[in-house]
């Protein structure tokens, strides 16, 4: 089993398994990543391997600051202008990858672009101290929920990884935004930790949304899986259901509902998202056969919200 120990003390431990090749769980401020030198390629297969995840899903490459960054990317102004106002903080940029980065090709699956991220708290202290940048996916196994704490990481993959470093519960609670940059054109390839709309703001320009599916193949339509089924925009719960409730008002029939947890009380939407995922593993472990999740406004983080549910409740692949 995974070594558990509180981010106060892990960082020598982390320092030496990862300077070793090892795969190594974090907390960030979105999700926990499950992280290794970006620059070694058997540490990065270890990753997939612990994830069980296709060898054709790129890895967000994640970086101290803005200086690691721009070893690895080609930044416009426009890119610039963005890593400074967000990072750190929750958005991915993909960018132009610059050739001779040292970044292991297994990271970027091959294509000439690469996603970089400046992650909060003990990601980038690690990240500095190693002086490499880290490739680390959400620590889950693939299709199943992601983990926003500790225990979910080890309830999943503790029999698979050395260590697992214990941040608490993350504050973001749902990975974050990614955003591709071109010239002079910005597109949303997945909602998350950013709304689109400050990103607009911050920019000064519209972000195109919709080319979601093809640009980032970790977006397989079954992403966040539990293993109830879900019905989403309920308007009424049937016996025996699970709620997933939001705001409030209750649908109708809530008290019949095997288990109710509510994602905010209140109606917002960040605490919601930090609610997400812990939610979701909870009333899944309740046992339900269905979960039904009461509707939640499309606007603000309420886009990447919608999105998961989206994937939690599209039809099972294998
Ligand atoms: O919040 C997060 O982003 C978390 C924490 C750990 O940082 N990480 C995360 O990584 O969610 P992952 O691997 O679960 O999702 C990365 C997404 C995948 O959908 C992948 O396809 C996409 O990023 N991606 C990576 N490189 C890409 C590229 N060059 N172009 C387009 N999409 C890319
Ligand atoms: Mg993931």
């Amino acid at each position: 089993m995974a070594e558990i120990l509180p981010e106060s003390e892990a960082l020598p431990r982390a320092l030496d398994l990862l300077g070793a090749g090892a795969v190594v769980a974090i907390p960030t401020e979105t999700v926990y990543g499950l992280s290794a030198d970006a620059t070694n390629g058997e540490a990065v297969a270890r990753i997939y391997e612990a994830k069980g995840r296709p060898r054709f899903n790129p890895l967000i490459a994640h970086v101290a600051d803005i200086a690691m960054a721009e070893r690895l990317a080609h930044f416009s102004p426009l890119a610039r202008k963005l890593a400074e106002a967000f990072w750190p903080g929750p958005l991915t940029l993909v960018l132009p990858h610059r050739g001779g980065s040292g970044i292991h090709p297994l990271v970027t699956a091959g294509l000439d672009t690469i996603a970089l991220r400046c992650p909060r708290g003990f990601a980038p202290r690690a990240i500095a101290a190693l002086d490499r940048p880290l490739a680390a996916p959400s620590a889950n196994s693939s299709g199943r929920i992601t983990a926003t704490t500790a225990a979910a990481v080890a309830a999943d993959l503790g029999d698979r990884i050395p260590l697992i470093v214990d941040g608490g519960a993350t504050s973001v609670g749902l990975e974050s935004t990614i955003l591709k940059v071109e010239d002079e054109k910005l597109t949303l390839l997945r909602p998350g930790g950013v709304a689109a709309e400050d990103i607009e703001r911050a920019a000064g320009m519209s972000v195109a949304r919709g080319a979601t599916g093809i640009q980032a193949p970790g977006m397989m339509v079954s992403h966040y899986a539990p293993r109830a089924a879900m019905r989403l925009n309920a308007g009424a719960v049937n016996p025996g259901e699970a709620l997933l409730a939001f705001g409030p008002r209750r649908a109708e029939g809530a008290e019949r509902a095997a288990a109710m947890l509510n994602l905010s009380e209140g109606g917002d939407l960040r605490e919601a998202a930090a609610n997400l995922f812990s939610h979701l593993l909870a009333l899944d472990r309740v046992g339900a056969a269905l979960i039904a999740a009461e509707p939640v406004p499309p606007e603000g983080l309420g886009e990447a919200i919608n999105d998961r549910l989206a994937r939690a409740a599209a039809p099972r692949g294998s």
